[in-house]
């Protein structure tokens, strides 16, 4: 009897062992993803269940073994402090342009911080990472550009997954999200599992290019969409440039009012958008952005200036686009109508094309310096609109 109680007991002891090491053994809960690329880095964003100490280590995808000695490290670091939790954001920085990177998340679960002196991990491990673990970084000497865009997905997973199938990610340089990926943000995991779990194999290697749509700036968490989406101003809004393209990722904010009562007195988009237009009027003088062979803007609502227009519509359309006319921009790519809108160069002010992307169409780009190709494909793969522009300048 002593014998066998023993013995349940030494089984009891051994299965609450396993399980506690199983549950010190860190784990991504959602990503990674990647995003905020540039010509010398990237920042890779990630969460976990519990909290964890992760880092980041880089190596060049050169073909050579995974070893120690090529491996650069990077940490989450605040104020000279590298920081555990839940919400992992990682920037990568220091590298050369046009170049792959390998990276690998390793991470130990921190099991007690209760002593500022010694804080006590579980085992350091690679978090796992199911496909592409490779990122290229941005070149402005490279010879072309390619990206594909969605938009207005509002969390339907399966048109995501329907549009982003058999994508060959190799030849992109970059995903495009042009907002309204979800239909708000009351809670942050319904970005992570909607918008970057639905993106789940893509956005870990592929740079996520997210411009700001009217309902991301929905919800009780919709304050958190920018550490999701790290940017070079801090802002939804920025300038980078790949190849002989020049982009500009704007945001038109709200559609309505900042009185209307939908926004319960949370809107303050007036001056928002006040201040993205000083901002605007700013980088259009930057050389990066002169100097590209191709101007073309992001921005989830069509700077489309008529009758219909709502009140953010117009007042992009007012303010935005004398100042995107004087630039030389060549094209504009948005969505928000839920349908397929092209407004060919000076039907409503604009002295270029604008397409609003069907919300049931992937829209592939690419461009080189003699000009660029959009081509629409539905969820079947069928080839809808096609747009071409070569560039008289050249
Ligand atoms: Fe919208």
């Amino acid at each position: 009897m002593n014998r066998k109680r023993y013995l349940v007991l030494a089984m009891a002891l051994f299965v609450l062992g396993l399980s506690s090491l199983h549950a010190q053994k860190p784990t991504f809960q959602y990503g990674p993803w990647v995003t905020n690329v540039s010509e010398t880095g990237f920042t890779v964003v990630w969460t976990t269940p519990v909290k964890t100490f992760c880092r980041v280590d880089i190596a060049p995808d050169d073909g050579t073994p995974w070893g120690l000695k090529n491996r650069q490290e990077f940490y989450q670091v605040i104020s000279g402090r590298r920081q555990a939790g839940t919400f992992h954001s990682v920037e990568v920085s220091g590298l050369e342009p046009g170049r792959s990177y390998r990276y690998k998340v390793y991470g130990k679960v921190v099991t007690d911080d209760s002593d500022a002196y010694g804080i006590d991990y579980g085992p350091e491990v690679a978090l796992r990472l199911e496909d592409d673990s490779t990122v290229r970084t941005l070149d402005k000497n490279a010879a072309s550009c390619s990206f594909f865009m969605l938009n207005d997905i509002h969390g339907n997973d399966t048109r995501f997954q329907a549009l982003t199938k058999n994508i060959d990610t190799d030849v992109m340089d970059f995903f495009v999200m042009n907002g309204d990926m979800v239909s708000y943000i009351t809670d942050e995991a319904s970005l992570h599992q909607h918008v970057f779990g639905a993106g789940k194999g893509i956005v870990s290697g592929l740079p996520v290019v997210y411009a700001r749509g009217n309902h991301e700036t929905r919800g009780r968490d919709a304050h958190l969409f920018a550490r999701n989406c790290p940017t070079s101003t801090g802002e939804p809004y920025y300038m980078f440039r790949q190849g002989p393209v020049a982009f500009l990722v704007l945001d038109a904010g709200e559609d309505k009012p900042d009185r209307s009562p939908e926004y319960s007195g949370y809107a303050d988009f007036d001056s928002y958008r006040q201040t993205q237009l000083e901002w605007l009027k700013s980088v259009v003088q930057d050389p990066v952005f002169i100097e590209a062979p191709l101007k073309v803007v992001l921005m989830h609502i069509p700077a489309i200036g008529n009758k219909k227009s709502w009140y953010g519509q117009k007042w992009v359309a007012d303010n935005f686009v004398p100042v995107l006319n004087a630039a030389g921009v060549d094209l504009m790519l948005s969505g928000h109508h839920h349908e397929h809108v092209y407004m060919e160069t000076g039907s409503c002010g604009n002295g270029f094309p604008i397409i609003a992307n069907d919300d049931t169409d992937r829209l592939e780009f690419t461009a080189d310096a003699d000009g660029y190709k959009v081509v629409t494909y539905d969820q079947e793969g069928n080839a809808g609109h096609v747009y071409e522009m070569k560039n008289s300048s050249n």
